[in-house]
């Protein structure tokens, strides 16, 4: 059991990673405020964690609602809002109120979401269950909705007081979206440190596995890179935060491509590549990285080279329309060695499609 508090701005946040810590979220919720809870879950993760977040709050005799939403990105909308909006009207939550989301990254931009606005912004705490949403999703302070016009077009920051980590949780996710959300993990090594990309190396099986203390270990390095990084630039105005979008330039554009039948730690895994390929023939990053990032990936069993056929030139003109959309500049985020990634607009398009390209040469 670990806890560890993060500061973004005037914003502080206990982060608890504790398996079986779905049990005591009660206690760590401290005695600030009133006890009363919108709980906001998924029809997937309700059923499975509900009833034990509920008993977590019992003996401080909280006054509690669990409402819940289809589990799927189709629910992180307006609509779902203004749903919990009048829930929340119905059981007077105040000022003093909390929000809870517990469930995945879409449970927690949605809640969080509500909770930023409802009575103009109440506390809010997360429990995530899946290794994207703990990894990344409830760090950081970035809440969300989706429009028909595009995903997270709508929302605002809003910085969780608590978040309660228990790596059980995961213990009732696919294998494929464990492997998934661990890209995340590989992402924030190589952007911090050749210490954290060798950790990778000796533990891969290990974490595969959900084996403590590893997987512990890992979620609370995850949320110190990130949140180190949040805390230079907590509302995204300086660029800094930039960084965590290493592998995502490439990513986005065949997740968009593959039209979302991937998921997204895969096409991030393929957009790490990518980018690392790009590193080496642009921003002098050593071979030999690219080679132990490719092995590495490979043991996260993570895609390497992309089973579907999608053109290189598609990949281009979504990266393109990107730059198009961001007033003509694609902010890539490159190695120059592990730990010292470095933003760029001046990339050569050549050299991107021939990053590109081979990741569709090296399918199998
Ligand atoms: N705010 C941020 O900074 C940030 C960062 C990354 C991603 N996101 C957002 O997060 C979302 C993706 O998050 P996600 O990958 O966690 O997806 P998700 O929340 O949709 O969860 C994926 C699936 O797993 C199920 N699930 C969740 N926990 C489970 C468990 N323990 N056992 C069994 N099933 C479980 C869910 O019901 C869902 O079907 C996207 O909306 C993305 O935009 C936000
Ligand atoms: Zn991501």
């Amino acid at each position: 059991m670990a806890d560890l508090t993060i500061q973004a701005g005037t914003a502080s946040t206990l982060v608890c990673v504790e398996p079986s810590g779905l049990g005591r979220v009660g206690l760590h919720l401290g005695a600030a405020g009133s006890r009363d809870a919108l709980v906001i879950t998924d029809s997937h993760v309700g059923p499975l964690y509900g009833q034990r977040l509920i008993e977590s709050l019992e003996p401080g005799k909280w006054r509690v609602q669990l409402e819940s939403v289809p589990a799927g990105e189709a629910s992180k909308s307006l609509s779902s809002v203004h749903k919990f909006y009048e829930t929340a009207a119905r059981m007077r939550l105040g000022r003093d109120g909390w929000v809870i989301a517990l469930g995945g990254g879409m449970v927690s931009d949605l809640a969080g979401f509500v909770a930023a606005t409802w009575m103009r912004g109440i506390s809010f705490a997360i429990v995530p269950t899946t290794v994207e949403s703990a990894l990344d999703a409830a760090i950081g302070g970035k809440t969300a909705v989706n429009l028909v016009s595009g995903k997270n077009l709508v929302g605002v920051f809003h910085f969780p007081k608590v978040v309660v980590i228990d790596p059980e949780c995961f213990g009732t996710l696919e294998a494929r979206d464990v492997r998934a959300g661990l890209a995340e993990s590989i992402k924030h090594a190589l952007i911090s440190s050749h210490d954290a990309l060798t950790w990778h190396e000796a533990y891969a099986e290990a974490v595969l596995r959900l084996e403590e203390p590893f997987l512990s270990d890992l979620i609370l390095e995850n949320v110190r890179v990130k949140a180190d990084v949040v805390a230079e630039d907590p509302f995204e105005r300086t660029g800094r935060r930039m960084v965590l979008n290493f592998g995502h330039t490439i990513g986005h554009a065949i997740e968009t491509c593959t039209e979302y039948r991937l998921r997204h730690g895969e096409c991030v895994a393929l957009g790490m590549l990518g980018a690392c390929r790009l590193s080496r023939d642009v921003a002098g990053l050593d071979a030999r990285i690219v080679e132990r990032v490719a092995g590495l990936l490979g043991r996260f069993e993570l895609p390497v080279g992309l089973q579907e056929s999608v053109a290189v030139d598609e990949i281009m003109n979504v990266i393109q329309l990107d730059k198009k959309s961001r007033a003509g500049q694609v902010q890539w985020v490159l190695l120059e060695d592990v730990g010292k990634p470095v933003i760029t607009p001046d990339v050569p398009d050549e050299a991107v499609r021939t990053a590109c390209e081979s990741l569709l040469e090296s399918a199998g």
